[in-house]
Order: C-alpha cells, then sequence, then structure tokens
C-alpha cells in the first residue's frame, strides 16, 4: 500500500476503506509515513469529508493507537462526560460530585485551559494541594471508593490524536467534522466509560460558532458512539456568553462550591441538573429526566453533593479546608469595577472577548507554557437579558496586572447595552441521542 494512492483517492472525493485507514493512522504513530504526507491527507478530508463508515474506522483506529484503560474492576455504571470547551464552564466540577452522590461512577480524564477557553485541571490545581496526577491503581481505587477522579490524560492514551493534532493545528485542517469527532471520540472511547454525555457549545466563546456546526459534530460523535458500541449522547449548549458568573480559576472553584450548596447562577445549574439528569439515565439509576433531576435536586437540598465534592478533593490531596471555607482562597491584588456607561438591556457580552481578557488578566495561557494566576479572572454582575442602570457594575475584575486599562476597556466594550427588552435564550438548545 501507498501513501500516495490514499491522498489521492481521497483527493478525488472517494471513500477510503478500512485496510487505508488502519494503515495510515499506524504508520504514522510509528513514524513510517511523514508528517507532509498525513497534512496533505487531512486537508483532502477538510475538503471532501469522510463518511458515517470512515469516521468509525478512524475513532477505531485512533482509540487504539496506544493504551486503553480498563475500569472493569469498578462496580457499576462508569460514566463520562466531555465539553467542547468555553468560558466560564467549571460544569466537571459540579456534575461530577451530583452524579456520585447519586451512585454513578465518574473516571474523568480532562484537559488544560489554552487560549481563551479554560481547562478542568487547572481549575482543581486551584485548590493547594490538589494533585491530578494519580497512578492508574489510585485512579480506580477512588473511583470505586469515593465515586468519581479527575486526571490528566496519561501520557500514552491515544499517540495518534497527539500527534495528528499537532500537525492539524500548524496546517489549518483543525477545522473538519470528521476530524474533531475522530480526536475527541477516540479519547473518550480508550478512556473506558460506559457511557459518554457531551457537551457541544455553540457562540463567539465556542469552538463551533454556529447552532448547525454544533448540531453536525454533535450527530457525527453520537454516530461514532453509536457504531463502537458505547452509549453516546450530546447535548448543544450556548456558549454566546460566559456560562454562570464567575471566569478564572480559583474563582469557579468557589462559584461550584456555591452551587453545590444551592446557591448557583441559574443558567449553570440548568445545565448541571439537565446534563446530569442524563447521566444518570445513561447509568440506568434514575428511568428517566423527570426522576432524574428530583433526585439530583435531594442531593444538593441535603448537602451530599457538597459532602462528595469534599471526599473527592482530599482524595486526590486537596485541602478540604478551602472548600469548606472558600474565604481561604488566594484573593487578586487587583480588584476593579467595570461599570456601564448608559442604561438599558444587555443585549450581548462577546464570549470570545472575555475569554481573551481573562487569559490577559492572568487566569489562562496564550502558549502551554505560560503560568497561570489562579486567583485572576471575571464575575459578571450582569447576563445578557439583565436591566442595567447608568453607572451600575456590569463586572468586577480580579488580577495582579498592574497596567489592565486596555484590558478593563476591552471588557467593557465586549457588553452591548441596548433599549429593547431581549429574549434568553435556554442553556440547553437540543439534545441529540
Ligand atoms: N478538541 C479535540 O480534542 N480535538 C479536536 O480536533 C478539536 C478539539
Amino acid at each position: 500500500m501507498r501513501m500516495v494512492d490514499i491522498i489521492t483517492k481521497k483527493r478525488d472525493g472517494k471513500q477510503l476503506s478500512e485496510e487505508e485507514i488502519r494503515f495510515y493512522v499506524n504508520g504514522y504513530v510509528k513514524g513510517e509515513i511523514p508528517d507532509y504526507q498525513i497534512s496533505a491527507l487531512n486537508m483532502a478530508i477538510v475538503f471532501k469529508g469522510m463518511n458515517k463508515e470512515e469516521i468509525c474506522v478512524l475513532t477505531d483506529a485512533m482509540e487504539h493507537s496506544g493504551d486503553t484503560i480498563d475500569l472493569s474492576q469498578i462496580k457499576g455504571v462508569k460514566v463520562d462526560k466531555h465539553s467542547t470547551g468555553g468560558v466560564g464552564d467549571k460544569t466537571s466540577l459540579v456534575l461530577g460530585p451530583l452524579v456520585a452522590s447519586c451512585g454513578a461512577k465518574l473516571a474523568k480524564m480532562s484537559g488544560r485551559g489554552l487560549g481563551h477557553t479554560g481547562g478542568t485541571l487547572d481549575k482543581l490545581e486551584s485548590i493547594p494541594g490538589m494533585s491530578v496526577a494519580i497512578s492508574g491503581e489510585r485512579f480506580i481505587k477512588q473511583v470505586q471508593e469515593v465515586g468519581m477522579a479527575i486526571v490528566g490524560q496519561t501520557a500514552n492514551l491515544v499517540p495518534a490524536d497527539k500527534k495528528m493534532y499537532a500537525l492539524r493545528d500548524v496546517t489549518g485542517t483543525v477545522e473538519s467534522i470528521p476530524l474533531i469527532a475522530s480526536s475527541i471520540m477516540s479519547k473518550k472511547l480508550a478512556s473506558g466509560s460506559d457511557t459518554i454525555l457531551l457537551d457541544v457549545k455553540f457562540g463567539s466563546g465556542a469552538f463551533m460558532k454556529n447552532i448547525d456546526d454544533a448540531k453536525s459534530l454533535a450527530k457525527t460523535m453520537v454516530e461514532i458512539g453509536d457504531g463502537l458500541h458505547r452509549d453516546t449522547r450530546a447535548i448543544i449548549t450556548d456558549m454566546t456568553q460566559p456560562l454562570g458568573l464567575a471566569i478564572g480559576n480559583n474563582l469557579e472553584v468557589k462559584e461550584a462550591i456555591n452551587t453545590l450548596h444551592g446557591n448557583g447562577p441559574k443558567d449553570f445549574v440548568e445545565l448541571c441538573l439537565r446534563a446530569g439528569s442524563i447521566m444518570l439515565e445513561q447509568a440506568k439509576i434514575c428511568k428517566n429526566e423527570g426522576e432524574a433531576r428530583k433526585l439530583l435536586q435531594q442531593k444538593i437540598d441535603s448537602g451530599e453533593a457538597f459532602e462528595k465534592l469534599c471526599q473527592f478533593v482530599e482524595a486526590q490531596g486537596g485541602d478540604v479546608s478551602y472548600i469548606r471555607h472558600p474565604e481561604k482562597f488566594e484573593i487578586s491584588s487587583i480588584i476593579k469595577d467595570v461599570v456601564s456607561e448608559k442604561e438599558g438591556y444587555v443585549s450581548e457580552i462577546n464570549c470570545l472577548e472575555i475569554g481573551e481578557s481573562a487569559m490577559r488578566l492572568g487566569a489562562g495561557r496564550a502558549t502551554m507554557d505560560d503560568v497561570i494566576d489562579m486567583s485572576a479572572g471575571i464575575v459578571l454582575n450582569k447576563k445578557v437579558g439583565d436591566f442595567v442602570q447608568k453607572g451600575e457594575v456590569l463586572c468586577k475584575i480580579y488580577t495582579n496586572v498592574k497596567e489592565n486599562e486596555s484590558i478593563l476597556k476591552d471588557i467593557h466594550d465586549s457588553f452591548k447595552i441596548t433599549t429593547n427588552k431581549i429574549d434568553v435564550a435556554p442553556i440547553v438548545h437540543d439534545y441529540i441521542k
């Protein structure tokens, strides 16, 4: 088999066979096929696409390019969720303890933040002592005993994706549904859970800028999961404005704690309850979403979900006193208000702009080597649809960056105020199963 024939076949819009797909994935991982041929093929896939059969084989070949995690020792249904990423997305910090307190087992591998999006691992590491690099043995024991663990990806999980993604990043081949779907799903499948819930976000702060692209990506990933016999479902959720109120690592952990105490922002609570209900249905703990929602609410009201967060933090070496007394978290040296210059309804909060501004305040990384300021970020006082008076606070910024005037101006300008009342779209736009 010759790589050049595979490239020209795809260039001409033809379907690749299973043998051809496995040949190029395995050959690339072994270093037998050079970057330039894989980038030419990826560019052909960007333009000509792949059908369902090809995408399933590609995902399967990538999933088995390295280690796969065996969770069979853990009793009960192992559930997983994945978000395509956004601004203020601290969902796993609430959803994990919520579903674990209901008896589901969450064995989750998460990622770090880059650019305008945050990452669960960084948020967890804002809790002093918290480790996200525990051994495989300890990971399994913890999920068994506590009901949940969230760690970084092991080194040899889907090496095909590590190599391929780095190449796509510098060859203009990230934006392709077959390539994104196989990249995400190969990692989720290799992580070994019985069920997967995908939170596919759309909007200025998301990877997919419009709803239609988000739906196509979600449908493709659900088809891959079904094709490879894993219960996979997806929700399509709004990232046209930040999720909840807090953006920035320890600020988001504090919001997660408040939410588990029953005091979360409306959109964030709704997302957690909806996603949690679907996960409990997938885990066969509840018969339907209505029953699941009641159970989740009960776990918040009784404090059991909050206690589960404490157990999880303690198991991974974190200092639980910060969870019980969030006032202990470090606070930035500079706190400033961003105020509205006019009266009206907030019609838009540019999510990409807010995410990038939070990064410039110290909350995120421009490159993987940057060091994060765990206390930096933004806390919104107003969301889309809210009425604001002239001079009223739109949001507060937390930073240790002294020269922050231009960042403040960009944050101010990312709020659009109109005289008309605004209809607020629901946080969960669609559900695909
Ligand atoms: N996230 C991934 O893991 N892979 C992609 O291709 C895009 C986003």
